[in-house]
């Protein structure tokens, strides 16, 4: 099979990546992907730095043993705690990570109160920190870890009474505040993106970086001559570590039907 052929590999902790997959397939229909979901080691956001750093190389080299000619690193996370890491071992390949979509949320209008909700580890790690050291005096950004939120989504719990509480009891300080905008900062969290504009109300816009990591691997593929420009589409192939049916029947489902 010749080079841009081969697939893209996308990776996450688990399901959350397909909101990210979901745009990639939208904006470069031709690629075949072989996305990875690590179910089985989810939630990476509650772990240590060091356990995430070897789960998402070893997912990683998986990937790469198994012909991908670039990888979309889906997971903010992941990104944060292992891409230099992964690019300093892999200096040819084409590696795209994802951060949370600040920029458009603090630039939406002047001084906005922008709340940015994601894992526990990407809001403590230093590249969360350099993003909103940019962006500081343009906007109150409030951060607001979610954790537990992950768990929902690898359920399959996309809505109804438990999901409605938990945005209660998390949104709950925020009452009296007036909020403009909310970072989908963790790929999971675009899943449950009806629910959380639900609880949060219609004022508040919502951000996510699916969109822009899509047309980012498009030029990361355009560079390096890596586009797939065979006319017809592409395939997708699902992998979860849990190596259940029921994780592959939902990320089908995530893909295809949900949104
Ligand atoms: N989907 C992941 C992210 O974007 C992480 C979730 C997790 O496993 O904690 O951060």
């Amino acid at each position: 099979m010749e080079q841009m052929q081969q697939p893209i590999g996308v990776f996450d902790s688990g399901l959350g990546g397909i909101s990210v997959l979901r745009e990639l397939v939208a904006f470069l229909p031709n690629e075949n992907y072989l996305y990875l979901g690590d179910s089985k080691h989810a939630p990476y956001g509650t772990k240590s730095l060091q356990e995430v750093q070897k789960l998402t190389c070893n997912n990683i080299e998986y990937l790469i043993g198994k012909g991908a000619k670039a990888i979309v690193v889906a997971c903010n996370t992941a990104t944060s705690a292992a891409i230099q890491i992964l690019r300093e071992h892999h200096k040819d390949m084409p590696i795209i990570g994802i951060e949370p979509a600040l920029k458009p949320a603090v630039l939406q209008k002047e001084h906005p109160n922008v709340l940015v909700m994601a894992t526990p580890m990407t809001l403590r790690e230093e590249k969360f920190h350099a993003l909103m050291k940019r962006y500081e005096n343009e906007a109150e950004i409030i951060s607001l870890p979610c954790p537990g939120l992950v768990e929902f989504v690898e359920r399959g719990e996309l809505e109804g009474e438990a999901l409605e509480a938990y945005f209660k009891e998390l949104f709950a300080p925020f009452a009296d505040k007036k909020i403009d905008s909310a970072v989908l900062g963790c790929t999971h969290y675009p899943l449950v993106k009806n629910v959380i504009q639900k609880m949060l109300g219609d004022s508040v816009t919502l951000f996510d970086g699916g969109e822009g990591t899509a047309h980012e691997t498009y030029r990361r593929l355009k560079e390096k001559n890596l586009l797939n420009t065979t006319p017809q589409k592409g395939t997708v192939i699902f992998e979860n570590t849990e190596g259940t049916e029921q994780k592959t029947a939902l990320a089908k489902q995530l893909l295809w039907h949900t949104f």
